[in-house]
């Protein structure tokens, strides 16, 4: 069962990670939490690079570094995991970088498609908890300018796109996406994703 987080930045995503992973290991499920970009030595190595601050990098460089974090992680953490029947907690996996490098950086999503299914070796996510909050409030979140990190401190009509993007990934998928109002208490919101989860885990008789 590969369940994951997503939302723009401040959505308060890993929060939620983090609450419904507890709920879950006190329930007695075998959770695996884990995150991207990331994941694995190699993949959070990646990440301090990939976010630091006044690095140049270009948006194909970045698709294709994402990418290949992605391609570690599912290898050697997730689909371990998944093979050995755990239930795997993701803060942002594919739809990430459909929203990030597709409709953020404009990337074509065909090509975002195409390594997705590659990386990825076909597992898809069973069901993925959208955080919807504005792009406003979500930038206000994380706090001063000066400690955003290179993707944050991108002007607010990217995070604009990002999230649109990620409205529309959901409306073509409302089988797969649960989409929850962030601007909601955090005990609020954790209620409501414990109930959803509840269902989704006996729907699959897990
Ligand atoms: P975080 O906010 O969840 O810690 O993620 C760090 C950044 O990585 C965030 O700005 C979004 C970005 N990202 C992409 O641009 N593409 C991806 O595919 C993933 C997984 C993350």
């Amino acid at each position: 069962m590969l369940i994951t987080f997503e939302g723009i930045e401040g959505s308060g995503k890993t929060t939620q990670t983090e609450l419904l992973s507890t709920y879950l290991a006190d329930k007695g499920y075998r959770v695996v939490k884990t995150r991207e970009p990331g994941g694995t030595h190699f993949g959070e190595a990646l990440r301090e690079v990939l976010l630091r601050r006044g690095m140049e990098v270009d948006s194909l460089s970045e698709l294709l570094v994402v990418m290949a974090m992605r391609a570690q992680h599912v290898d050697e953490v997730i689909l371990p995991a998944l093979q050995d029947g755990k239930v795997v907690l993701c803060d942002r996996f594919v739809d990430a970088t459909y929203a990030y490098q597709g409709y953020g950086r404009k990337i074509d999503l065909g090509v975002i498609e195409t390594l997705n299914r590659l990386v990825t070796k076909g597992i898809r996510p069973n069901l993925t908890i959208l955080m919807n909050v504005t792009a406003e409030r979500g930038l206000k979140r994380k706090g001063a300018a000066s400690s955003m990190d290179r993707i944050e401190e991108e002007g607010i009509s990217f995070h604009q796109r990002v999230k649109k993007g990620y409205e529309k990934l959901a409306k073509e998928d409302p089988k797969r996406f649960f989409v929850v109002d962030g601007s909601l208490k955090v005990e609020a919101i954790h209620e409501i994703v414990r109930a959803k989860v509840g269902n989704v885990l006996k729907s699959y008789g897990v």
